[in-house]
């Protein structure tokens, strides 16, 4: 067995740093890879196809560095990849590993936010058009209308770094508008790709003050806390030496180093890693 084995964490991008930060605070003791697939990202434009095989590449060069478990950070992987990943590759390649998204945890906790029980859904093309949301919620709050509203333009706007620019303002007004044009009676926006929480000073400033905003860090955190204590075969394999490395396909590592600063209080240093 490898002395190391760390959990893998894996977004298209930069974006699955948002939900890296609350697993760290809520899990430091463990040892932790970082996957971004930044030069092939955005994912959320990409068909099926293409996604399950980047996502596959990058979940299996995780594996290969010793991770027995892989959390996906990315919604649009999570929509698109995920459940071929844990019905056909898994079984046929190691039964033994684990692979987990992120909209399941999402959508079992998303209902108990909303008092008007109508909530817009913010995400990518790929995963509103999966309609992972709506199915996922309708089985654990059926009384609560879900809304969906694709956002394409805003991960590229973050994966090259001009989110907190003014140019930004104009496309989350204009997503945040035909989101809010859905219904009046929306109290709840969930920020249902990764990505998107870098956007939330601005996302903030263009709603009124009645809609709450959600990200889905802490909860996706909460939910592997909770679910390692229910797979203690899985937590037993964990190394805990609280050592995290950063992983990027795009060969400008300092550019992921620079944009990855502001997620952890020490310096973030990564390394080119060729999936394919
Ligand atoms: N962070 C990914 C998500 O949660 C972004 C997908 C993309 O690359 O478009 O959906």
């Amino acid at each position: 067995m490898l002395n190391n084995q760390p959990v893998g964490i894996f977004d298209s991008g930069i974006g699955g740093l948002t939900v890296f930060r609350s697993i760290a605070e809520a899990l430091p003791q463990y040892d932790y890879i970082y996957l971004g697939d930044n030069a092939r990202a955005p994912y959320g434009n990409r068909s099926f196809k293409t996604i399950h095989q980047y996502t596959l590449e990058c979940v299996e060069a995780l594996f290969e560095m010793g991770c027995p478990l892989v959390i996906l950070a990315c919604n649009t992987a999570s929509a698109k990849a995920l459940r071929t990943i844990q019905q056909q590759d898994l079984k046929k390649n190691d039964p033994s590993k684990r692979v987990l998204g992120v909209i399941r945890p999402t959508a079992e906790v998303i209902g108990n936010y909303t008092r008007t029980k109508e909530i817009a859904v913010l995400g990518t093309k790929g995963t509103v058009q999966s309609g992972s949301y709506m199915l996922e919620i309708a089985k654990f709050f059926p009384d609560v209308v879900v809304h969906q509203q694709s956002c394409p333009l805003w991960v590229p706007l973050i994966e090259n770094g001009e989110h907190d620019k003014p140019g930004a303002d104009y496309f989350v007004k204009k997503y945040l508008d035909e989101a809010l044009a859905k219904s009046q009676d929306i109290d709840t926006i969930l920020l249902g790709c990764t990505h998107y929480p870098l956007l939330t000073q601005k996302i903030e400033a263009y709603l009124p003050d009645h809609i709450r905003v959600v990200s889905q860090g802490d909860i996706v955190a909460k939910s592997l806390v909770d679910y390692l204590q229910r797979h203690p075969e899985m937590e037993n394999k964990l190394s805990r030496g609280g050592n995290r490395q950063f992983f990027t396909t795009t060969d400008d590592t300092p550019d992921f180093d620079h944009m990855a600063a502001s997620f952890f209080p020490e310096p973030v240093t990564s390394s080119f890693i060729q999936v394919v």
